[in-house]
């Protein structure tokens, strides 16, 4: 892919990975579309990155994601990348929770729910398109869950096969599945948890290069190796990971 001159829907790009994401593809040349629920953070955004378009979207929210979609087909028919990048993580244990019904549904909206209906709603538009890529940001706890997050962990599962589905989907058109596989990154989402951890930059460094040489499953970092481990030592990479 190249990744330059495209136009991109971006969710999450006010913090962590995705705003250097945003960095990143502004710095190449690209046109970008921010998605977030947090209109001060957008605003702040737009004062840096002048040229930037952003959109409040709540992606927990069905009507809110609804009007997201309707308004990028309607004033962007250029979009020719969607990135879901957006995500939380909430850490509870199930048996001593008394709000699990809205964390549960709340957490699955953001993280699978939402790129699957943007996914959906977006694909006619991206197959029109010379070169078209879909990314999904899932997590080296896709393939070895930590217990404290259970939901995050099983709706990162879950995300990494729609993005495996969708590309044997979509052999022979113009639109490419990519999924970056983080380990532990320093951003807001692990503040206060967690040692060693990569920088965004890090990151987003390792996903443009695999991006650029069409790599389309990109683990990058601890989460390259634990997925090694796992091939031949599933036990011991779930061992790791559990209490992570
Ligand atoms: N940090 C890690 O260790 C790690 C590891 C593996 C994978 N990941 C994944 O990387 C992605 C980015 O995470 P991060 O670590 O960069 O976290 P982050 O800094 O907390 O950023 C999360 C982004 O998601 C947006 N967001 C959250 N809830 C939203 C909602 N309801 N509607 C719209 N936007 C929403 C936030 O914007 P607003 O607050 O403005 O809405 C923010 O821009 C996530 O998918 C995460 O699961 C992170």
């Amino acid at each position: 892919m190249q990744a330059h001159g495209n136009t991109i829907l971006l969710t999450g790009g006010t913090s962590g990975i995705g705003l250097e994401l945003l960095r990143q593809f502004y710095i190449e040349g690209n046109k970008l579309i921010v998605a977030s629920s947090n209109p001060d953070r957008l605003n702040k955004l737009h004062t840096e990155f002048p040229k930037v378009s952003t959109v409040v979207c709540d992606l927990a929210n069905p009507k809110s994601l609804r009007k997201l979609l309707e308004h990028c087909l309607n004033t962007y028919p250029e979009i020719n990348i969607l990135i879901n990048n957006a995500g939380i993580q909430y850490n509870y244990q199930w048996i001593e929770e008394d709000d699990g019904f809205h964390r549960i549904s709340r957490e699955i909206r953001v993280n699978l729910t939402s790129p699957m209906h943007l996914i959906y709603g977006m694909l006619p538009q991206l197959s029109t398109k010379e070169q078209a890529a879909i990314v999904n940001v899932t997590s080296a706890l896709a393939f070895h869950p930590k217990r404290s997050a259970p939901v995050y962990c099983a709706s990162k599962a879950a995300l990494h096969n729609l993005s495996k589905t969708l590309r044997y989907q979509l052999e022979g058109t113009s639109v490419k599945v990519f999924e970056i596989i983080p380990p532990l990154v320093d951003t807001p989402m692990t503040k206060g948890r967690g040692k060693n951890k990569l920088s965004p930059k890090e990151v987003v460094d390792e996903f443009m290069i695999g991006f650029r040489k069409n790599r389309y499953e990109i683990s990058v970092g601890k989460a390259k190796w634990l997925r090694r481990i796992g091939r031949i030592y599933p036990r011991l990479a779930d061992r790791i990971l559990k209490n992570a």
